[in-house]
């Protein structure tokens, strides 16, 4: 191979000099030479050290050499060495090289990235492809950063709010739990966040804009309570007690399990109730946002699980004990807030009058059907018989998430 020349004009390594020798060195094998040209005064000086340090020779040319030559980099033969043995952080399955299970020395690298040996070994607890993955990932992801929204401009906090103060105080009364369950919702996959290792970074993305989207509901539901100037309502043990159950939960399957196939299900159907009765129209246009969100959450841990489920066959009685336990758990407590309920009936009345009140009532009976005919549709798509489907979704929680 016949000597390469880098020219470096006016440039000294005081200025980025090294970025195209290297350039040059580049496709050289150790022992083979590149030439340097350039008018720096230093250069030679300069090049010399550097090549010193970096583990290349070096040999200063004839000063007033007529083709400009300062002098000759000899490529040594320890450079390049932290590429060698870096192995690529992949699997080699073909599957857009993602790993059954990721190897802790890939650490924090990106996917297909070399990983030079040696570094730090974090332990992600979730590493294994077949206890986290779905392809369905990628479109999801992509589906919710096109669909963040800006509470600030798509919400239209002006219309003016006349509901009777009675059914105003149902509003608020709603809105203080909405804002307890929605706190469950970000905290539970923001702790399995940290534990997802990198590699699966899909996943990792999917769960970071749920935890986006969570700050976004707690948000419009406080902003929504505060509206009319009222304090917020009650925040029940018995409520707390159900939500923390999801927080105590350290399995990630089951965890999605209850909090989004049953407990985001669930509430899918209570914004939707939201969306369509609501008195005012300010309730309803949260309610339409955040039940779009809520809808992508669902398909999200119903993707996963599908999946998972036909890979574990242990995994469906797994997930059937959880429920019955947390009933166990719970069967001592107040289940829903009555205050909720109550608030449901006068909220979908929209006045204190017998009349209306009695509708109020007739939708929320019909949001309870509602509520447990998804519960069921959504265990019968992870394979449970109706018979199943029927006794777990009736042993959910009766806080609803
Ligand atoms: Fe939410
Ligand atoms: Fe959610």
């Amino acid at each position: 191979m016949s000597t390469a020349v880098v020219d470096l004009g006016p440039l000294g390594l005081d200025g980025g000099a090294h970025v195209l020798v290297n350039l040059a060195l580049a496709d050289r094998s150790a022992g083979e030479r590149v030439a340097v040209r350039g008018e720096h005064p230093a250069l030679p000086v300069h090049l010399a050290a550097w090549c010193r340090q970096q583990g290349h020779g070096w040999r200063t040319g004839d000063p007033g050499d007529p083709s400009g030559v300062v002098g000759w980099v000899e490529r040594g033969a320890t450079t390049g060495a932290r590429w060698r043995g870096a192995a690529r952080a992949v699997g080699d399955d073909g599957s857009d090289g993602i790993a059954p299970a990721a190897v802790s020395e890939w650490g924090l690298a990106a996917r297909g990235a070399a990983v030079e040996p040696g570094g730090p070994t974090p332990r992600f607890r979730l590493d294994r492809r077949d206890d986290l993955w779905t392809d369905r990932a990628t479109a999801l992801y992509a589906q919710a950063a096109a669909g963040q929204w800006d509470p600030a401009t798509v919400i239209d906090w002006t219309v003016p709010i006349a509901n009777p103060p009675e059914v105003e105080a149902a509003v608020v009364t709603v809105m203080t739990f909405l804002i307890e369950n929605e706190e469950a919702a970000l905290v539970v996959p923001a702790r399995f966040l940290g534990q997802v290792h990198p590699h699966f970074r899909e996943i990792q993305q999917v769960l970071a804009v749920t935890v986006a989207d969570e700050a976004r509901h707690v948000e419009v539901f406080t902003r929504r309570a505060r509206c009319s100037g009222r304090p917020l309502a009650l925040s029940t043990a018995g409520g707390r007690a159900s939500l923390q159950t999801l927080l105590d939960e350290p399995d990630y399957a089951t965890a999605a399990f209850l909090l989004s196939v049953m407990g985001e299900g669930t509430f899918v159907s209570l914004l939707s109730f939201l969306e369509q009765h609501a008195p005012d129209p300010l309730t309803r246009q949260i309610a339409t946002r955040t039940r779009a969100d809520e809808a992508r959450h669902v398909a999200f841990a119903m993707a996963h699980l599908e999946r998972h489920a036909t890979l574990d066959p242990d995994l469906r009685p797994r997930l059937a004990r959880a429920v019955e336990a947390r009933h166990r758990a719970l069967q001592h407590t107040s289940g829903l807030n009555e205050d909720v309920f109550d608030a449901l009936v006068l909220l979908a009345a929209g006045a204190a009058t017998p009349g209306a009140v009695r509708r109020g009532w007739d939708r929320v009976q019909e949001l309870q059907r509602d509520m447990a005919d998804g519960r069921r549709g959504r265990l019968a798509r992870l394979g449970f018989s109706m018979a199943e489907a029927e006794t777990i979704a009736d042993l959910h929680t009766r806080n609803f998430m």
